[in-house]
């Protein structure tokens, strides 16, 4: 275990133990019962109600790398996430993906989870390496069939195919040309995602070309934490530049090779808060929303990142912008998808080191990351603690998705909205005494504060279509290896056996009803 892995863990441990001993914390634990005495929470009347169309799409989400494993099956080619894994110190307790939730070979008996619990969509990520094993090139038919009979399988099944097209699985072959900071990136992305389109756009109509491209840009160029784990914030800039570039050209791919295409995005997104209300911090908060929040967006809708941005122009030459890019850029969304999972606290910090170093990271966000925040926005970033914690340490502070929703809606023209990913991390696992179930309320009780204040945005005007839980299984979560469960299906790794949790069951009834049952 690397030096940062072990403080992590420690972290992890610790923020569990401090989760359980919160004031008010047993009987949220026990028995979620009592909204009104958490911070943060919002009273069992909101969620009462709580009234979704009865066709809003209800799904669930998972990435290839995650749960596929077959990691060198069919002409498979290595990505870099298996480089990272396979090399000492990267992964908390050694674990690899090589075989995670064995979904490549499970995914009838896992669709059959999502038809179960009513679910309408579904949104997985393809791995680029399956289809081109170094990137570029003629696609690998194995690869491709195993994705079309995937498609069937769910189309069958009733559910809606949602395509991340890259989910963080870069071909080996294309780091080994330069990774996202090199600009020809772009163009081969392009190709891969036009290879997509031409032989699933048939039957998948609903494509988001990039996970989180703001994470793992930055973990992977700027701070190192992730594949492949180079610590350059040019790097970082560059990368972000060829992803903002890839973006347009691939969307442009997707239609040209699939009449049916509609094309969207699964950003990250946090609403960021001032510390206090000085001006510094509230520029701050400004600059963090328009780094982390709408910054590939901002790009993909007029073609220009948004100013606020940066304190200076300097990263714009850093990143080799050239004029005519603001045209590779522009592709505007037929609808905007993005997860929520916490909010963050920004203050200024344009006239202090930007290199913080606490060391703390989760893949969801970022906190202070080691080696700090880049020098460029001039804002330090922090988790909230007022309300309740997760096990992964996170916030639970559900006003934060209105609150995200509805900016969102306010910037940009009132558009479709699909809630890519939301989920909490809980370490439940089965109960011997109550026959094997799970039992995990406090996920319960997340989802529902949650869904109460989606469903709240909605009655305020927000066209919000789909939202996707995080995650149909507990799988592999990055540097986090199998210590982390965001499953709403527990998954035993020694014997691939699956229990749905309380919370699936739970949000099995929901997706049947529009509502939001408190018993
Ligand atoms: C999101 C990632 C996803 C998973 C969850 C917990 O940020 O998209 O792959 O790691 O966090």
């Amino acid at each position: 275990m690397s030096p940062m892995n072990r403080r992590n863990f420690a972290k992890t441990s610790l923020l569990a133990a401090a989760a359980a001993a919160l004031p008010g914390g047993r009987a949220f634990a026990d028995r979620p019962a009592m909204p009104a005495t958490i911070p943060g929470f919002i009273p069992t009347s909101e969620s009462e109600k709580a009234q979704f169309p009865d066709d809003f799409l209800w799904g669930m989400a998972t990435s290839s790398y995650q749960v596929e494993g077959a990691w060198n099956e069919d002409g498979k080619g290595e990505s870099i996430w298996d480089r990272f894994v396979h090399a000492p110190g990267h992964v908390k307790g050694s674990d690899t993906a090589d075989v995670a939730c064995d979904f490549y070979h499970r995914y009838r008996d896992d669709i059959g989870i999502l038809k179960k619990l009513n679910l309408k969509s579904f949104r997985f990520s393809i791995s680029w390496p399956r289809i081109q094993p170094t990137g570029t090139g003629a696609p690998n038919m194995k690869g491709v069939d195993h994705y079309s009979q995937f498609v069937d399988a769910l189309l069958e099944a009733g559910i809606r195919p949602f395509c991340t097209v890259y989910h963080w699985d870069l071909p080996q072959g294309l780091e080994d040309r330069g990774g996202w900071p090199n600009r020809d990136l772009a163009g081969y992305f392009a190709d891969y995602a036009g290879i997509l389109a031409k032989h699933l756009g048939d039957r998948i109509t609903v494509w988001a070309p990039f996970n989180m491209p703001w994470s793992f840009t930055f973990f992977g160029y700027g701070v190192g934490i992730q594949p492949p784990g180079r610590r350059s914030f040019p790097d970082w800039l560059k990368a972000m530049h060829t992803v903002a570039l890839a973006q347009g050209e691939a969307h442009r791919s997707i239609k040209a090779n699939s009449a049916k295409a509609t094309v969207g995005s699964a950003y990250e997104m946090a609403p960021g808060y001032p510390k206090t209300d000085s001006e510094a911090d509230r520029a701050a908060a400004e600059r963090y929303h328009a780094m982390s929040n709408v910054y590939f967006l901002a790009a993909t809708m007029t073609g220009e990142y948004p100013k606020k941005a940066f304190l200076t122009d300097e990263p714009f030459q850093i990143m080799g912008y050239k004029s005519g890019d603001e045209k590779m850029m522009k592709a505007p969304l037929d609808w905007v998808g993005f997860h929520y999972y916490s909010r963050r606290i920004v203050e200024d910090a344009s006239k202090t080191s930007p290199v913080g170093g606490g060391g703390s990271f989760d893949s969801e966000g970022e906190n202070d990351p080691p080696g700090g925040r880049d020098p460029y926005t001039g804002i330090r970033v922090t988790m909230a603690s007022e309300g309740p914690l997760t096990h992964a340490g996170l916030e639970m502070w559900p006003r934060g998705i209105y609150d995200i929703v509805m900016r969102i809606s306010r910037e940009f023209n009132n558009p479709v909205i699909e809630l890519t990913e939301s989920g909490c991390m809980f370490l439940d696992g089965p109960e011997p005494a109550q026959g094997g179930r799970v039992p995990d309320g406090r996920r319960i009780e997340f989802f529902r504060q949650e869904l109460s204040e989606l469903a709240r945005a909605m009655r305020d005007g927000a066209k919000v279509r789909s939202f996707h839980a995080w995650s149909l299984l507990d799988n592999f979560e990055w540097g986090d290896g199998y210590s982390f469960r965001y499953g709403l299906t527990y998954v035993d790794f020694r014997t691939q056996q699956r229990t749905i949790k309380d919370s699936g069951l739970w949000y099995g009834r929901v997706a049947a009803s529009g509502k939001l049952p408190t018993g």
